[in-house]
């Protein structure tokens, strides 16, 4: 193709909507796609209705190695931004919970929506197309290879190939060859928003595969910690839910994770109970706030070693109750490991920071090289952060192209 203007790898949802931004600004976009068809994991995103942003997106909910790196794209394009052109579109949505937007009806509609806005005389989108190379010439123009021999070249080129999280749909560590070739640096890769595996002492827990509970989760250390209060979920390989996903982002091979059960709970409550119902049993107490398996495997535990917790709560001395109290607020799992790519949502990690301008997204080493979305060292948590910032720095680097 000639006379393009920018040439975008990867028509996900950063691909998308920066080829749209671009496009309406009159420059000729090659928007090239491996896959037979875009955003394909926008189809599958949110149980297939996306969560497509979220109302408090802002920088306290991204991971990144310089925390500060997308608050100038995120300003710049917020999700009252994406929302009215969801409405300009005439999508319906609704907010689940927490902030969390998604479409009344189908992903299928934001995907609809992204293609609407690439205009047709300026965007052209090429998928299934297998890139063999990628070069720069000395007059600094990119030029891009198909292994079928096909070529497009122009000034610039956007990275927006995301990250390897769920391979069977094609993604792959390709923008991570892609940055290095350029001599730009990627910050070591790890699937997040993942489920976590249990063994050793915790194996047991996997006996609860299936139940589901409010908690308190942390995870992480120094800068990067974090907790939430939503359910986990207890599968037969260890732990997973909304709480956990959320923490594995922060969870570090060899560190524990702390669950806080019935995070509402008074800090004293169970010698409250005590004074209050003394024939009461801990396993009843926990039975009348947790699902009846999981009340149990805790009475179990915290009864073990010979202490006198399986008595009424007025035969148990306060000491012991305090114990349990701690125990529960501060339960210590030691995941084995996450159930990797194949079951990540996201990966963190990526192209580092310190190689891209936050207002532009374009190399410093590099002009007219520019990488958006997933492929960077930016990570969303769950909730459609992930989402504003595929649109976030699309419009960054469409902008300034
Ligand atoms: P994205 O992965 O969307 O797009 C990259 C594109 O590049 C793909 O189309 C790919 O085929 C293409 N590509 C890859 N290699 C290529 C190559 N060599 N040549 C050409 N093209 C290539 N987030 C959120 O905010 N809300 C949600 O509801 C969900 N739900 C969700 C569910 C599931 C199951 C997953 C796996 C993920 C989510 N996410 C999410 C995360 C969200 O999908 C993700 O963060 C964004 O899609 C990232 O957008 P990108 O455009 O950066 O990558």
């Amino acid at each position: 193709m000639t006379g393009t203007d920018v040439i975008i790898l990867g028509a996900g949802a950063a691909g998308l909507f920066a080829a749209g931004q671009a496009g309406q600004r009159g420059l000729r976009v090659a928007l090239l796609e491996k896959a037979e068809a875009p955003g394909k994991k926008i189809l599958i995103s949110g149980g297939g209705r996306c969560n497509f942003t979220n109302l408090g997106a802002g920088p306290a909910n991204y991971l990144s190695a310089n925390p500060h790196f997308a608050k100038s794209a995120l300003a710049r394009y917020s999700p009252t931004d994406f929302i009215a052109l969801v409405e300009k579109h005439g999508i319906a949505w609704h907010e689940k919970t927490l902030g969390q937007l998604f479409c009344d009806g189908s992903a299928k509609q934001i995907v609809a929506m992204l293609l609407d806005e690439c205009p047709p005389d300026c965007v052209t989108l090429t998928c299934g197309v297998e890139i063999a190379e990628v070069a720069r010439g000395a007059d600094g123009r990119f030029t891009v290879t198909a292994a079928d021999g096909r070529q497009w070249q122009a000034p610039a080129l956007v990275i927006a190939t995301g990250g390897p999280s769920i391979p069977k749909m094609g993604a792959s560590d390709f923008a991570y060859r892609l940055a290095r070739q350029f001599g730009l640096k990627v910050v070591e890769p790890r699937p997040a928003l993942v489920p976590l595996t249990l063994g050793g002492e915790d194996v047991l827990f996997r006996e609860l595969s299936g139940v589901a509970a409010p908690v308190l989760a942390r995870a992480g250390e120094g800068k990067q910690k974090a907790e939430f209060v939503e359910a986990a979920l207890f599968t037969h390989k260890g732990l997973s839910g909304p709480a956990i996903l959320q923490i594995s982002s922060y969870w570090r091979h060899g560190e524990p994770v702390g669950i806080t059960f019935l995070p509402d709970a008074a800090s004293d409550w169970l010698l409250e109970a005590k004074r209050d119902r003394p024939r009461t049993h801990l396993r009843t107490l926990l039975r009348e706030r947790l699902p009846d398996r999981l009340a149990d495997a805790l009475a179990d535990r915290l009864a073990s070693k010979g202490s006198g917790l399986e008595q009424e709560l007025g035969n148990c001395s306060d000491k012991e109750l305090r114990a349990a109290q701690a125990r529960l607020a501060d339960w210590r799992f030691a995941p084995t490991g996450t159930e990797g790519y194949a079951k990540a949502e996201v990966t963190a990690g990526g192209i580092a920071t310190a190689e891209l301008s936050s207002r532009t997204m374009e190399a410093v080493k590099v002009p007219g090289l520019y990488a958006i979305g997933e492929a960077v060292d930016v990570t969303g948590w769950l909730g459609g952060y992930n989402f504003q910032w595929a649109w976030a720095s699309g419009f960054a680097c469409a902008e300034a192209l």
